[in-house]
C-alpha cells in the first residue's frame, strides 16, 4: 500500500496535471478569505467509509495540510443494518426514519462511535489531528417518541466546541447522534443533521462524498454543474430523474436556500475531491443556487455598459466603438449580475455566436455550460470564431462539431452539416473586422 507521503504526493501530482499553479491559488485564497470555520461542512456517507476509508483520510488530510479545516459528518447506516441483524434486533422504519428502541439506541451509539473512531484514526495515521465529536454536537428533540422512539430532530448545534476543534488544529469529525432536553441520547436522520449544520456554520462549500463521484444524468454520466435558478424547474420536468435523485435534489435545494448566494454544494468522490476544489473544471457535480440567465432579442433590453464591462474584463481588451452597432442582434443571453454573456447576431442567413464571456468570478461556477445549453437550444446550428489565445478553446472543440483554421482564426459549427453552408459561413466569419481596438491594425 502506497506511504502517506505518497498518497499525498499524488494528490500534488494530479493538481498539477490537470491545472496551473494559478488556478489552485486562486481556490485557495478563496477559501480561505472567510472564517476558518466556515470552510467546508463534508458528508461522508457509510459506504464511504466502508469501501474508501484511506483515500477519505488522506484527501481529508491533504486539506488540512494546505491549511483548510472541514467539518466532517459521517453516516454508519448500511454497517448499522449489519449489526442489527447479526444481533437480530428487530428494527423498522417508519417514514424513512428507524424507529428507535431501547436496543437499536445502544447498538446505534456503538457503531456510529466506532466508525468515528475508525475515520479519525485513520485521518491521524495520514499525520493530521482529527477529533471525534460522537456526542455532543447535537441539541435535539423529539420527533414523536410514542412513534418513533429516540428519534430526534436536530434544534442546535454547538459551535463554540466545534470551533475550538478547529482552533486547535484538528479536523472535527461529528456523528448524527443528538442529545435531547434531560440528556438522553437520541438518532438523527443524517439529512436533518446535515441541514443543521450546514445552517449554523454556514459553510461556503457543501460537499458530499459518494461513490458514483456526482449526479448522473439519464446516460448514467456524471452532470457537471446545476445552476438552481435556471435549471431546477426544468430538472424536475424531465421523466428520467428519477425519485432518488429528486430527493437528493431537494436535499440540495434546501440546503442552498439556508445558505448564502456565495455557497455551493459538491457532489464528488474521495479521491477526486482535491481536484473539484482547486480547479475551474472540477471533478463531481456542482450544484448553486445560480443566476437566472436573461434572454433579450433587442439591444435596447440589455445594459449596454455592464455588458461592454463584462467582455473586455473577460477579454482583457477594448471593444472598437459602436461595437454593437455593427450586429444585428439575434439574442443576448446574460446572467442576473452580467458575470456571464452570450451574443448571438444574425449574419447573412448564418447565427453567429459574436461573443461568448464569463467573467473571472464566476468561473468554475458552471456559468458557462449554463448560457452556452441555453444558447443552443434557441440556435442549434450556429457559427463562431476564436483566436488562438482564447481560453475556451478546449471548451469549443468539444462543444462544436467541426472547425477550421484559416490564418489567425479558427472558425467553429455546430449543427450545420450543409457543405456549401459551411463554406459560405467561414468566408463571412473570416471576413469580419476584428471587435477589439488591440486587434486592429
Ligand atoms: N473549484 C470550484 C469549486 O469547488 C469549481 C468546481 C467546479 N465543479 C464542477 N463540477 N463543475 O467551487
Amino acid at each position: 500500500m502506497a506511504s502517506n507521503r505518497e498518497m499525498r504526493q499524488t494528490i500534488v501530482q494530479l493538481l498539477s496535471n490537470v491545472s496551473d499553479g494559478n488556478e489552485i491559488r486562486t481556490y485557495l485564497r478563496r477559501f480561505s478569505e472567510v472564517d476558518k470555520s466556515r470552510f467546508a461542512v463534508i458528508k461522508i456517507g457509510g459506504a464511504i467509509l466502508r469501501d474508501r476509508l484511506e483515500e477519505t483520510a488522506a484527501s481529508l488530510a491533504f486539506l488540512h495540510e494546505v491549511g483548510l479545516t472541514p467539518i466532517v459528518l459521517h453516516g454508519g447506516g448500511p454497517q448499522l443494518d449489519v449489526h442489527l441483524a447479526m444481533s437480530e434486533i428487530e428494527s423498522e422504519k417508519i417514514d424513512g426514519l428507524r424507529v428507535t428502541t431501547p436496543k437499536v439506541l445502544d447498538a446505534a451509539r456503538a457503531v456510529f462511535t466506532a466508525q468515528n473512531i475508525e475515520l479519525v484514526e485513520a485521518i491521524r495515521k495520514q499525520g493530521v489531528d482529527a477529533h471525534g465529536l460522537t456526542q455532543g454536537a447535537f441539541d435535539a428533540r423529539y420527533i414523536d417518541q410514542e412513534k418513533y422512539g429516540f428519534v430526534g430532530e436536530p434544534t442546535d448545534v454547538h459551535l463554540d466546541l466545534i470551533r475550538s476543534i478547529v482552533d486547535s488544529g484538528a479536523i472535527p469529525i461529528l456523528t448524527c447522534l443528538g442529545v435531547a432536553p434531560g440528556g438522553q441520547l437520541v438518532n438523527m436522520n443524517a439529512d436533518a443533521a446535515t441541514r443543521q449544520l450546514v445552517h449554523s456554520v454556514q459553510p461556503m462549500k457543501i460537499i458530499f462524498l459518494v461513490d458514483s463521484g456526482g449526479l448522473l444524468d439519464q446516460g448514467g454520466h456524471v452532470i457537471d454543474s446545476i445552476n438552481l435558478a435556471s435549471d431546477y424547474e426544468e430538472l424536475m420536468a424531465q421523466n428520467w430523474v428519477h425519485s432518488g435523485m429528486r430527493l437528493k435534489l431537494n436535499e440540495i435545494k434546501r440546503l442552498l436556500d439556508d445558505s448564502s448566494p456565495m455557497t455551493s454544494v459538491s457532489i464528488t468522490t474521495p479521491s477526486a475531491l482535491a481536484r473539484e476544489l482547486f480547479t475551474h473544471t472540477g471533478a463531481g457535480t456542482m450544484v448553486r443556487k445560480g443566476e437566472v440567465i436573461h434572454r433579450y432579442s433587442e439591444w435596447s433590453q440589455v445594459d449596454q455598459r455592464r455588458l461592454a464591462e463584462l467582455i473586455e474584463a473577460a477579454f482583457g481588451k477594448t471593444l472598437v466603438a459602436g461595437w454593437h452597432g455593427q450586429l444585428s442582434l439575434l439574442s443576448a443571453y446574460v446572467s442576473d449580475t452580467y458575470r456571464a454573456a452570450a451574443v448571438v447576431a444574425e449574419m447573412d442567413g448564418f447565427s453567429y455566436l459574436d461573443k461568448f464571456a464569463i467573467h473571472e468570478t464566476a468561473r468554475g461556477e458552471g456559468f458557462a455550460r449554463t448560457v452556452w445549453d441555453h444558447m443552443i437550444r434557441d440556435s442549434p446550428k450556429l457559427f463562431w470564431r476564436s483566436r488562438s489565445d482564447n481560453s475556451f478553446n478546449a471548451f469549443y472543440e468539444k462543444e462544436a462539431d467541426g472547425l477550421m483554421r484559416t490564418g489567425q482564426w479558427t472558425v467553429f459549427w455546430k449543427g450545420e452539416h450543409d457543405f456549401d453552408r459551411i463554406a459560405m459561413a467561414m468566408k463571412i466569419m473570416t471576413d469580419l473586422p476584428p471587435s477589439f481596438e488591440e486587434d486592429l491594425t
